[in-house]
């Protein structure tokens, strides 16, 4: 009776349990960037990029230059982050780049889109912006998908939470890099159209 218990705890708690690296790398640099993945990204990130918390963003199919450039930005200072600046510490161009293209290349997974009422309210912001007073669409530069571009980053299937902080950050300049556009833009949002088009955005697969 004792045994067979034992067997059933390690058949179910013994396959969880294994480690999400358990392939063994291609490569010396891919195995470093899975090593820093596993120890300093995939708590908050996922091991995939798809961040189980609403404040940690999503890096799954996020753009390569646009995550390459965010990290050097926390790395030397220049977007400001206290959490941020410790996990990317004494990291190499190369290390970020390997980073980037590991995250990048994670698909998205699939999204569930919130309050009806306020998404078709975000859908207008994002489609067509508010002419009333002056914010323009956000799709004009984010892509109609929120897909972004190589120079902008991918906004669709972000945690809204996390949009809606970026977005005041922006338009208090709390933001501290590239925040030029962006600042213009986010300034000129009342607090339903940041939560509407958050909320919309959170849905774009
Ligand atoms: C303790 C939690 C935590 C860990 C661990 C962590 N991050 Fe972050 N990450 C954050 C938070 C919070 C933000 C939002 C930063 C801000 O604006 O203050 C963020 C932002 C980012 C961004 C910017 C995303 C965007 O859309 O602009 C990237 C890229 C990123 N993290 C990559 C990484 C990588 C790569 C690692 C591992 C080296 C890592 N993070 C480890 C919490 C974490
Ligand atoms: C004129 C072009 C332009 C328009 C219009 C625009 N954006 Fe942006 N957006 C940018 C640029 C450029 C960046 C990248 C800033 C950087 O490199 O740090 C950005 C970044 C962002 C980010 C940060 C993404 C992240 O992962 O941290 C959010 C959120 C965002 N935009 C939301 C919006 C929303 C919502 C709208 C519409 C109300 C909008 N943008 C309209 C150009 C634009």
């Amino acid at each position: 009776m004792k045994a067979s218990f034992g067997l059933w705890f390690i058949a179910v708690f013994g396959l969880t349990s294994m480690p999400a690296f358990a392939a063994p790398p291609a490569s010396a640099a891919a195995s470093r960037v899975a090593e820093i993945v596993g120890t300093r990204c995939a708590l908050c990130h996922g091991p995939d990029g798809e961040s189980a918390s609403a404040v940690y963003p999503r890096l799954a199919a996020q753009h390569p230059d646009y995550i390459a450039k965010q990290l050097k930005d926390f790395r030397d200072g220049r977007r400001k982050s206290d959490t941020m600046a410790d996990m990317v510490k004494g990291l190499a161009d190369e290390d970020i780049d390997g980073l980037a293209g590991y995250f990048s290349g994670k698909k998205a997974a699939s999204r569930q889109s919130g309050d009806g009422d306020l998404a078709a309210v975000g859908k207008f912001i994002f489609q067509r912006g508010n002419s009333y007073s002056g914010v323009p669409a956000c799709a004009s530069c984010h892509g109609v998908n929120g897909h972004g571009t190589h120079q902008l980053p991918r906004l669709a299937g972000q945690h809204p939470a996390y949009l809606e902080i970026q977005l005041k950050e922006f338009s208090k300049r709390e933001r501290t890099n590239d925040n030029a556009v962006m600042h213009t833009v986010a300034a000129k949002l009342t607090e339903l159209e940041t939560r509407a088009v958050a909320v919309f955005i959170g849905g774009l697969q």
